[in-house]
């Protein structure tokens, strides 16, 4: 007995009003299909496959690296023709589980639940109530109380319109029954289309039992049929990662105004996120970090008892312990600083490592730099690590003093303990522990005269 995983994928998702095709559109960075792979992944021993059809080459190339067979709908003739594309490879042992590739937030949870109500003689059945059931298939029960049918909305009697359990679509079957059933489906119905709702009326008349289980709450069970939707479940999951946040001790001063659109590879303890703060990738984030306001970071490592300041772009990049970086800082990918650095506002780092203690606290741009501990970046200080060709590195040793406003042209040399004059271009190494500066001297011209303005 294996259990196979269908994801219905091939609808075409007219209402998104867009050229990608709809499982494609996004929450918090990661595509609709992937977050119910992703789901259905967590079921050990699933062999998952996914009828495609609308923009299908697109999503089999985007998705290339889901470990699932892919089927090809040709045309979308509703959802019981979509599972009949993949009767070849169902058995009659198998159970099957039917997911919605538009339907991202299905916890495990609730398909645990309904896997455990699979059996030879009974149909698993998710449901859920909904107080606007507009649109949706309704669970159709006998006087018993045991489900007797699905109506679509579009074929539903004025009555039936008033039931407010309704049909999420998923469900868990065993092979042998649905590829009975399946091959008898007609569509003889408002749509025009083959329904695999009506499956459970087929279950019915031959005394198999249909077990429901509701979802936790109607959120996992929404579908994305347009922006509006997508978005709200954007929200929703937002704030379910905001809640998973604080619960692990992470203090948010707004759970609304938080995005995380990746993972974390560590949290610790006593981090404290201000407003408008976005995580995406997979970062690792220290104890005692705090994270000012409108900051995004990226794939990033984080030590202890960092502070980040207000607006930084923090991507692919390590900031050491006890290290003090923004407000408005960019770090770029391979910028890695050590224990105890300082990076202040409008200062870019890239490809470069920053050791121990040191400071570049304003306007600079660092790149392609290799600085060594106890070193002081004066303001306006430029690495000019490109010829317009090729990138070159600077080296700038322990304990140097780099004047303000100071260009160092790669390939170049800073020594130890060395000073660079303000104003400096330098294009030569610097020896240790000297002043080296390149400016023309200043002169002061005695005597001389304002232009003044001349008469019209
Ligand atoms: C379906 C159910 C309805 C349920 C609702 C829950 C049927 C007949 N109706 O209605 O009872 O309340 O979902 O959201 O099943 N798809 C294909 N190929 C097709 C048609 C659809 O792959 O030919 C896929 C879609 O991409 C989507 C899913 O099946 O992921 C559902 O299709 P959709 O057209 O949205 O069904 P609904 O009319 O919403
Ligand atoms: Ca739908």
């Amino acid at each position: 007995m294996t259990l196979k995983t269908l994801i219905l994928a091939a609808g075409q998702g007219t209402r998104m009003r867009s050229a990608r095709p709809k499982v494609l559109h996004e929450i918090a960075k990661r595509s609709l299909l992937q977050h119910v792979y992703d789901t259905s992944q967590l079921i050990i021993g699933n062999e998952i496959i996914v009828i495609y059809g609308h923009g299908g080459e697109l999503v089999k190339q985007t998705l290339s690296g889901l470990d699932v067979q892919w089927i090809e709908q040709k045309e979308q003739l509703g959802t019981g023709h979509a599972v009949l594309q993949a009767d070849g490879l169902i058995n009659n042992d198998d159970i099957v589980l039917i997911l919605y590739g538009d339907v991202p937030l299905l916890t495990k949870q609730s398909i645990d639940r309904l896997l455990a109500n699979v059996s030879e003689q009974s149909l698993a059945l998710l449901t859920v109530n909904l107080n606007d059931p507009t649109g949706y298939g309704r669970i159709v029960r006998n006087s018993q109380g045991y489900v007797a049918k699905i109506t679509e909305h579009k074929d539903a009697t004025e009555q039936e319109q008033l039931i407010k359990e309704v049909n999420t679509g998923i469900l868990a079957v065993k092979g042998n029954k649905l590829k009975n059933w399946i091959a008898r489906l007609d569509n003889s119905n408002a749509q025009q289309e083959f329904y695999l709702t009506d499956v459970i009326e087929m279950a019915v008349n031959e005394g198999i039992t249909i077990k429901t289980s509701q979802a936790e709450h109607p959120d996992e069970v929404l579908g994305v049929n347009n922006r509006k939707q997508l978005s709200h479940l954007e929200r929703v999951y937002q704030l379910a990662q905001a809640d998973k946040l604080m619960e692990v001790g992470v203090t948010l001063a707004d759970p609304a105004r938080i995005d995380c659109r990746g993972t974390f590879i560590s949290l610790g303890q006593d981090i404290s996120v201000d407003i408008n703060v976005i995580f995406e990738g997979s970062n690792r984030i220290g104890n005692n970090v705090t994270i000012g306001a409108n900051t995004i970071i990226n794939n990033s490592v984080i030590a202890d008892n960092v502070q980040i300041l207000a607006n930084c772009i923090i991507d692919n990049a390590v900031v050491g312990a006890g290290s003090k970086v923004g407000p408005f800082a960019r770090l770029r990918p391979q910028a890695d600083l050590a224990e105890h650095v300082h990076i202040g506002n409008f200062v870019e780092i890239k490809k470069s490592t920053v050791a121990k203690g040191s400071k570049i606290n304003h306007l600079s741009y660092i790149g392609d730099a290799t600085i060594g501990s106890g070193v002081n970046i004066g303001a306006g200080t430029i690495t000019c690590n490109y010829d317009g060709v090729n990138k070159f590195r600077t080296i700038i040793k322990d304990g140097a003093f780099i004047g303000s406003d100071t260009q160092l042209i790669a390939p170049v040399t800073v020594g130890k303990n060395a000073t660079i004059g303000a104003g400096s271009t330098i294009t030569k190494d610097t020896p240790d522990e000297q002043l080296s500066l390149s400016r023309a001297k200043q002169i002061s011209i005695q005597g001389w005269q304002r232009p003044v303005k001349k008469e019209q």
